[in-house]
């Protein structure tokens, strides 16, 4: 491969590797003491670290899950989220509460192979089961001391050339993705050994559809009352935005961007692949071959219903929730003890996500109840203090369009 000066970058010392890049971009020397912020957990978990990169932490209130009421911590750069999710958990809790429930809990996984018949394939996956799944479980023996291993195993066509072997496991407490991996690339030397087949590759899936979890809620009509509308009115628009993320990928991306809005957040605050679970996430809303929405809302006879199933592929142990100081202290401030709790107060928040800016939505827009946190980042983006925000925000919202330019001018004037 060709040779360039960033060839064993990773091998400087990490102050090298700061100055480097401050030469390389002329970075001054406060912007380099800036981003310079040595950690050894960090320096560890990641290749080429330069530093750990700040997001605000915040905690959603008045979450209550099966009785439980749960503070959740979320990660997110986004104004309004962290608000919306405490509003929308507290609409939930004056009715019956967030009933949720982990239907299934177990990670899938492929080996692809190429031109090899079906019918033989089948034919020794079936008659060889016991024997795979011992394959699999002895390549990472730890998973059955953790209550998890190889759960079941079926042969798919994909096309005239390409069948995929799929083998899904559970993870125990674990989220379970190295784990299978493992498992798979121990199958897939197995099977070459055995069948002389060929394989092109052996990998988990990101379609988690059998580690799902569903959250179920209702809110009654009296708090969804509104100055202008009737609770009863509010909860058949919401109805009615539900039923256009399901008819229209355009308004089902943008619906489903709500509820990943709380998920990835706690995800994030958890310590877990937010990816993984983003990937989930939209390729289970095609599962039937149309994008839709994730979430359903229906009007029935004591308020609006609220229904979200979704793949939640986390895990409470192993990963970056070992390592991260963080993750470890926010599950304690969620108050879960396992997998299977943090995926249904995750689940929990994505509905409650969703309510609240489905509601927001059909009764004032959206704009009204984000602009002071709009206005807010705007205010600081352009330096203003602590001191000075609540005046500066005070007089942006008085203008029509504020920008940077406004929130400059008004700093000189205070400043003056
Ligand atoms: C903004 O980050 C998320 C929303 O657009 C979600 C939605 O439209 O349902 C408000």
């Amino acid at each position: 491969m060709m040779k360039t000066k960033w060839d064993h970058f990773y091998k400087k010392t990490y102050q090298q590797r700061l100055d480097l890049i401050a030469k390389e971009v002329g970075l001054s020397a406060d912007q380099l003491n800036k981003l310079g912020n040595d950690s050894t957990v960090s320096r560890n978990l990641i290749e080429n670290f330069l530093t750990d990169y700040p997001l605000p932490e915040g905690v959603v209130t008045n979450l209550k899950v099966n009785g439980q009421e749960h503070l959740v911590p979320m990660v997110t750069e986004e104004p309004s989220v962290i608000a919306a999710a405490s509003n929308g958990s507290k609409l939930l809790a004056s009715g019956t509460g967030i009933k949720a429930e982990v239907l299934s809990h177990l990670i899938g996984g492929q080996i692809v192979i190429k031109d090899f018949p079906l019918a033989k394939l089948t034919q020794f996956v079936d008659q060889h089961r016991p024997e795979l799944f011992a394959v699999a479980n002895g390549s990472h023996p730890h998973i059955l001391q953790y209550g998890g291993g190889a759960q079941k195993v079926g042969v798919r066509k994909l096309d005239e050339h390409f069948t995929s072997v799929d083998l899904a496991v559970d993870p125990g407490e674990a989220m379970g993705a190295n784990t299978i991996n493992t498992m798979l690339e121990a199958v897939a030397a197995w099977l070459q050994q055995k069948l002389a087949v060929t394989v092109t590759m052996a990998i988990l899936t990101n379609f988690e559809a059998e580690r799902i979890v569903q959250v179920n809620g209702t809110v009654p009509f009296s708090a969804l009352e509104t100055q202008s509308m009737s609770g009863e009115t509010v909860a058949k628009r919401i109805a009615d935005a539900s039923r256009i993320a399901e008819i229209d990928h355009y308004r089902a991306a943008t619906h489903n961007k709500g509820i990943m809005n709380g998920i990835d957040a706690a995800v994030i605050a958890f310590g877990n692949d937010w990816r993984a679970v983003e990937s989930a996430a939209h390729s289970y809303a095609a599962k039937d071959g149309h994008y839709r929405g994730l979430s359903q809302w229906s009007v029935s006879a004591t308020g609006l219903a609220g229904h979200l199933t979704i793949p939640m592929p986390i895990g409470y142990v192993g990963g970056a929730t070992k390592v991260l100081p963080l993750a470890k202290i926010n599950q304690q401030i969620a108050q879960v003890t396992n997998v299977r709790e943090e995926m249904k107060v995750i689940a929990a928040v994505g509905l409650a996500q969703n309510l609240a800016a489905l509601k927001a939505l059909v009764t004032d827009g959206i704009q009204k109840g984000h602009m002071n946190l709009q206005l807010n980042s705007l205010a600081m983006a352009n330096g203003a203090t602590r001191e000075e925000l609540p005046v500066v925000v005070d007089r942006l919202k008085k203008m029509k369009q504020p920008d940077s330019t406004d929130v400059k001018q008004i700093l000189r004037q205070l400043r003056r």
